[in-house]
C-alpha cells in the first residue's frame, strides 16, 4: 500500500488516478487547497494534517505502507515572500514530522515533490541536477531544506528517497474529470483559459523587459500526467532497489515565453485574448528550462506531451 500525502490536490490527484491501476492507495489530505471530489473513488481517504503525529501513528500502524509520496505543500512564490512562516511551517516543519513518523514505523521509501525554484537564477540554458542551488525565495528554500533533511535521514536512518524537481506543471487528465484549479488562481495557463472563457476581463503579463527574445519570461511546461508517470517510475526504482537515493528534474526540455503561451491558447481555442503588460512579479527568474536527461538515462522516463497537448487537455477540462 502506498500513502499519498496531498492526494486531493492538483498534481497528487493525477498521480492517484494513474497509481490505482497498479497499487493499493491511501490518501491523506487536509483539504485546505485540495478537494475531496478530485480523489479517485477506489482509494481510502483520510482527512487530516501531515503534521499530526497521532494521526500518522494510527495510519502507519493500521496500514502496511511500503512507500510515501508527498505532494502536500504551499507552493506560491509570491505568498512565500510575504508569509514565510507559513512556508517553513507547512513545507519544512510538518514534513519533518512525517519523515520522523516514517522512521519510527520503519517505512523506508519516500518520494518528494521538489521544484525548479531550488536552483534560483540559472547560469545555464538547460538546467541539470548539478546546477548550484541558490533559491531566491522562501518557497524554494523550504523545498531545498527538505532535500537536505532527506540526505541526512538517508545516512542516519537508512531512508530511501527520490527527489523530483518539477518545472511548470500544467494540463488536465485525459478524461477531463480532473484538472488544474487553485483559489485564487495564479498560474498562467489556467488564467489565460479562464479569460478566453469570459471569466476574467483581461490577462496581465508580468513584465516584457526581460532578457529573452520577446521580453517575457520563459518556462518549461510539463503535462501533469507525464509528472504522474515519472512518480511511478521513481516508486518502482525504490521498490526494486534500483535506486536508494536520487534527484531528478522533470521538464519537457523546451522553453516557451508568456507571449507564446497566450498565442498557443488563442490558436487552440480560436479566441483572441485581451492582453495588458504590467510590472515584473517578484521572485520570477527570466528563464527556467530543464534538462531531464538524467531521469531518461537512469529510469527511462521522458515527457510525452507537448505544449499543444497540454493546452488542449486543459481547455477540454476548463470547458466542463
Ligand atoms: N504570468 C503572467 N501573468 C499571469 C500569471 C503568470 O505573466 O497572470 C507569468 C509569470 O510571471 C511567469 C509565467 O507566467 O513568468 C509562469 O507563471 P506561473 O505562475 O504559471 O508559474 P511559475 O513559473 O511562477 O511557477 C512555477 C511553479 C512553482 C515554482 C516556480 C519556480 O508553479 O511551484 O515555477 O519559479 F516555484
Amino acid at each position: 500500500m502506498i500513502l499519498i500525502v496531498g492526494g486531493a490536490g492538483y498534481i497528487g490527484s493525477h498521480l492517484v488516478k494513474e497509481l490505482v491501476k497498479s497499487e493499493k492507495v491511501i490518501v491523506l489530505d487536509n483539504l485546505t487547497t485540495g478537494s475531496r471530489s478530485l480523489v479517485d473513488s477506489r482509494v481510502d481517504f483520510i482527512e487530516g494534517n501531515l503534521g499530526d503525529e497521532n494521526l500518522l501513528n494510527k495510519i502507519f500502524t493500521q496500514y502496511p505502507i511500503k512507500a510515501v509520496m508527498h505532494f502536500a505543500a504551499s507552493s506560491l512564490v509570491g505568498e512565500s515572500v510575504s508569509n514565510p512562516f507559513k512556508y517553513y511551517k507547512n513545507n519544512v516543519s510538518e514534513t519533518l514530522t512525517l519523515l520522523n513518523s516514517m522512521v519510527e514505523h520503519n517505512v523506508k521509501n519516500f518520494i518528494f515533490s521538489s521544484t525548479a525554484a531550488t536552483y534560483g537564477i540559472p547560469n545555464m540554458d538547460f538546467i541539470d541536477e548539478e546546477h548550484s542551488s541558490n533559491p531566491i525565495n522562501p518557497y524554494g528554500r523550504s523545498k531545498l531544506m527538505v532535500e537536505k533533511i532527506l540526505q541526512d535521514f538517508s545516512i542516519a536512518y537508512g531512508l530511501n528517497y527520490v527527489v523530483l524537481r518539477y518545472f511548470n506543471a500544467a494540463g488536465a487528465h485525459e478524461s477531463a474529470e480532473i484538472g488544474e484549479s487553485h483559489d485564487p488562481e495564479t498560474h498562467l495557463i489556467p488564467i489565460v483559459l479562464q479569460h478566453l472563457l469570459g471569466q476574467r476581463d483581461k490577462i496581465t503579463v508580468y513584465g516584457n523587459d526581460y532578457d529573452t527574445p520577446d521580453g517575457t519570461c520563459i518556462r518549461d511546461y510539463i503535462h501533469v500526467t507525464d509528472l504522474a508517470n515519472a512518480h511511478i517510475k521513481a516508486l518502482n526504482a525504490l521498490l526494486t532497489e534500483l535506486k536508494k537515493t536520487a534527484t531528478y528534474n522533470l521538464g519537457n526540455g523546451k522553453g516557451y515565453s508568456v507571449k507564446e503561451i497566450i498565442e498557443t491558447c488563442e490558436k487552440i481555442t480560436g479566441i483572441k485574448a485581451k492582453v495588458e503588460y504590467g510590472d515584473r512579479r517578484a521572485g520570477d527568474p527570466s528563464r527556467l528550462v530543464a534538462s531531464s536527461n538524467k531521469i531518461y538515462k537512469e529510469l527511462g522516463w521522458r515527457a510525452e506531451m507537448d505544449l499543444e497537448k497540454i493546452i488542449e487537455s486543459a481547455w477540454k477540462w476548463h470547458n466542463r
